[in-house]
């Protein structure tokens, strides 16, 4: 890093400039964001410095500690670990860390965007004398950073917003990152293919920015045409499912509409129910874009493919012929492959989808009601 730069906290890096709201700078920050974290670390994840650099000793097993957005990003990164190193992971969400039992061996990944949370820091009371912990956070003079063995800075600048956006995708690619490192190092993954995961994250920035920029006139009509509905399902499956998730939650708190995410192959075991004449139904390219882990046989894969059939059984209808393009996931997508670049598609519009519709209902997106930036209580 150099040694003197112009802090994050500039009045200029906090305005708002042309942007109606923090939430929509935000997102639009995430290529540069993720560039710049890449420029940084790509080199020190693919020979396995980054790792070392930490100072912890090796692991047998990783349990993700977390709440929220940050927990969906702890997903991310055990998927990735899972799917690429074969290391069995632990989600555990942190206010109901009581009823954990992990095993020794175990790497604590604690990730909180504000650092402060306090149910992160209640479960760290159980776990930080048994485990080491790896700490994930946007704030390194938070209480999360000094409590923990080893810190890993998001660098994802500012947050105004109340709802996590660049964050999120700051946590993924850092997290990923270590842990691509940590594989290495490890031996468990050869530098050549750390570099082409790594070449893959690279290829994120470009992924984030046309997707946004293919969106921008596509959501609001696509979101016009299913502002009256009551509830949405966000449907993936594998490596899709934490996405999945990180849209319904989005949704829900900045539009107040209920949201819920769930595996597609689960529709069938309840849900279903809900599914009934007249609900608005994805196309295509959106129900591809929530399962980016799956190999495919064709132009969508088949098991999203045959749940999307039972909605449309149920008589739903498509509410849009146009497309949101931004939602298709790239056509280069190779099993195996790193969760990011590589298999998943950009989530920038899912966030968008979720401002959008919050517009459109007049609620406030960068102070969404109920609901603080970083919550001190448990
Ligand atoms: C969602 C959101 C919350 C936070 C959660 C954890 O947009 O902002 O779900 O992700 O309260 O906060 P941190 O990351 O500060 O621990």
């Amino acid at each position: 890093m150099p040694f003197a730069t112009p802090s994050p906290f500039a009045a200029e890096a906090l305005e708002l400039g042309d942007h109606t709201d923090h939430m929509a700078k935000e997102i639009e920050e995430q290529p540069a964001v993720v560039a710049e974290i890449l420029d940084r670390i790509a080199g020190r994840a693919v020979d396995g410095s980054m790792w070392r650099g930490l100072g912890l000793a090796s692991f047998e097993r990783v349990a993700v500690v977390a709440c929220g957005t940050s927990l969906n990003a702890g997903q991310v990164i055990a998927t990735a670990l899972r799917g690429l190193g074969g290391v069995p992971t632990d989600t555990v969400v942190a206010s109901e860390a009581d009823q954990a039992v992990l095993t020794p061996g175990t790497l604590v990944v604690a990730i909180s965007q504000s650092g402060e949370t306090a149910d992160v820091l209640r479960a760290l009371d159980r776990f930080a004398d048994r485990y080491q912990v790896l700490a994930l956070t946007n704030n390194l003079h938070s209480s999360l950073a000094r409590r923990a063995d080893a810190v890993l800075d998001c660098h994802a600048g500012p947050e105004i917003g109340v709802a996590a956006t660049k964050t999120f995708t700051a946590q993924v690619v850092v997290g990923v990152s270590a842990m691509i490192s940590a594989l290495v190092a490890s031996g468990r993954i050869d530098r050549s293919r750390a570099l082409a995961l790594v070449g893959d994250m690279q290829r994120l920035p470009g992924l984030l920015a046309g997707a946004a920029e293919a969106s921008l006139d596509r959501i609001p009509l696509l979101v016009s045409s299913v502002r009256d509905a009551s509830g949405f399902l966000f449907l993936g499956r594998g490596a899709g499912l934490p996405f999945a998730a990180e849209g319904a939650l989005k949704l829900k708190e900045l539009s107040y509409r209920w949201a819920e995410a769930y595996p597609a192959g689960e529709l069938k075991h309840g849900p279903l129910a809900l599914v009934t004449d007249g609900t608005p139904r994805g196309r295509r390219r959106q129900r591809r874009a929530q399962d980016p882990g799956e190999r495919r046989r064709g132009p969508c894969p088949r098991r999203l493919r045959h749940h999307h059939r039972w909605c449309r059984r149920r008589r739903t209808r498509t509410r849009t012929r146009r497309r949101p393009a931004a939602l298709a996931t790239d056509r280069r997508d190779r099993p195996g492959h790193v969760a990011l670049g590589g298999r998943s598609s950009p989530w920038s519009p899912l966030q968008m989808l979720a401002r959008e519709l919050a517009l459109q209902l007049g609620c406030d997106v960068d102070k969404p009601r109920n609901l603080a930036k970083s919550v001190t209580v448990e």
